[in-house]
């Protein structure tokens, strides 16, 4: 069995982070998002991987590489544009040549992994299966609707009124029919080869497509406020680990990771928090639920309930940061020059919030 993220795609729901950075390198508990999934393939088994790329496929090369640090084989696929899931496989024939493969989006993350899913699929050997979860807001979702025999019967994008509360998950596994499908079915009005449009195909052809119903966890991380939840669930599962140094009337209080080369001085962490290396607080508080990436430098100031990626720097800030997303290289400080007044310089679609 091989397998298949897409990380191409537009990512205009996480604008600005995503005017100059993969939407799929976001990092959740310093960790891009895009990792989760391949570590779950290969955990699963999955050592063949197809990594769907679009316009930020040089950034998604350069972290992944050749897929050797998960012990993986990664190959690379370029889709011009955002033409649909379906396209994505579409384009992804070639790489498969014929063999079964799992489907991941690479915005999504699951808690639990996939060998449940992928041992289902070896024991039942459907032509398809999804995988599902119950939600109490079927509306915002694609919709399957299971038969008495228990296969999927008909699926439905965002439905007015939903035949169930199982929703499509961004995991999938296809046989080579699959292909068939992807070539017969046409663009829909949003102009995009949907993947449901796909899997509806083979349900009307009467190929088996099977369902895998999750308990756990699993988050489609399009906006901010997705991002700090599965920056929580990822960060509840932390180990605490203290590699980085000390200073002063330092404390840690709860689960911390302190990544070698980090450095804190008179600084409060209370986890769940992860602080990657090469940072350095000084006189800080860092709340629950907080990701501080590498090379961070945060002085004077509180924060909690935030993910800040690389090289951002905060000084001497009176309020607490709080349910924020700064990106890379940000820099955000008090001043005392009059007139006593904000100062911005923030980048399209950037949004900040004052009380
Ligand atoms: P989406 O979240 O549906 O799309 P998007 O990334 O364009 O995001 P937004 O809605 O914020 O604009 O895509 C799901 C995943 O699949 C995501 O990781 C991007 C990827 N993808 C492709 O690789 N190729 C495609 O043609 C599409 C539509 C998505």
């Amino acid at each position: 069995m091989k397998g298949l993220i897409l990380s191409g795609g537009k990512g205009t729901r996480l604008r600005p982070i995503t005017h100059t950075a993969a939407k799929q390198l976001v990092p959740v508990a310093n960790k891009p998002i895009l990792f989760y999934a391949i570590e779950a393939m290969v955990e699963a088994g999955i050592r063949d991987i197809g990594i769907i790329v679009g316009d930020t496929h040089l950034e998604v090369r350069e972290a992944v590489g050749d897929g050797s640090a998960w012990g993986a084989r990664v190959a690379y696929i370029q889709q011009e544009a955002p033409l649909g899931l379906a396209h994505a496989v579409k384009i992804a024939e070639d790489f498969m040549a014929g063999d079964d493969f799992v489907m991941y989006l690479g915005d999504n993350l699951i808690r639990g992994g996939l060998q449940p899913f992928v041992r289902q699929f070896d024991e039942d050997k459907p032509d398809a299966m999804i995988l599902l979860a119950h939600v109490a807001n079927p509306r915002q979702f694609g919709v399957a609707e299971l038969g008495e025999d228990g296969r999927v019967v008909r699926l439905e994008e965002k439905p007015p009124e939903p035949r169930s509360d199982l929703a499509l998950v961004g995991v999938y596994l296809f046989t080579r029919r699959i292909f068939d499908a992807v070539h017969a079915i046409k663009p829909s009005p949003r102009g995009e080869l949907e993947i449901t449009d796909a899997i509806q195909y083979l349900i009307d052809h009467q190929h088996r497509v099977m369902p895998h119903v999750i308990k756990g966890w699993w988050k489609d991380t399009g906006k901010l406020s997705d991002m700090l939840e599965a920056n929580r669930i990822m960060l509840d599962d932390l180990e605490t680990s203290i590699e980085g140094r000390l200073e002063g009337t330092s404390q840690v209080q709860g689960r911390v990771a302190i990544a070698p080369g980090a450095v804190l001085v008179d600084t409060v962490v209370r986890g769940p928090a992860v602080i990657g290396p090469g940072a350095r607080l000084e006189q800080t508080f860092v709340g629950p639920y907080t990701s501080i990436g590498p090379d961070v430098a945060i002085t004077g100031s509180e924060i909690e309930h935030s993910i800040v990626l690389a090289g951002s720097r905060i000084t001497n800030l009176e309020g607490r940061i709080t349910d924020s997303l700064l990106g890379k290289d940000v820099e955000i400080c008090r001043s005392d020059r009059t007139p006593r007044a904000h100062r911005l310089m923030i980048g399209d679609h950037g949004r900040v919030e004052l009380p």
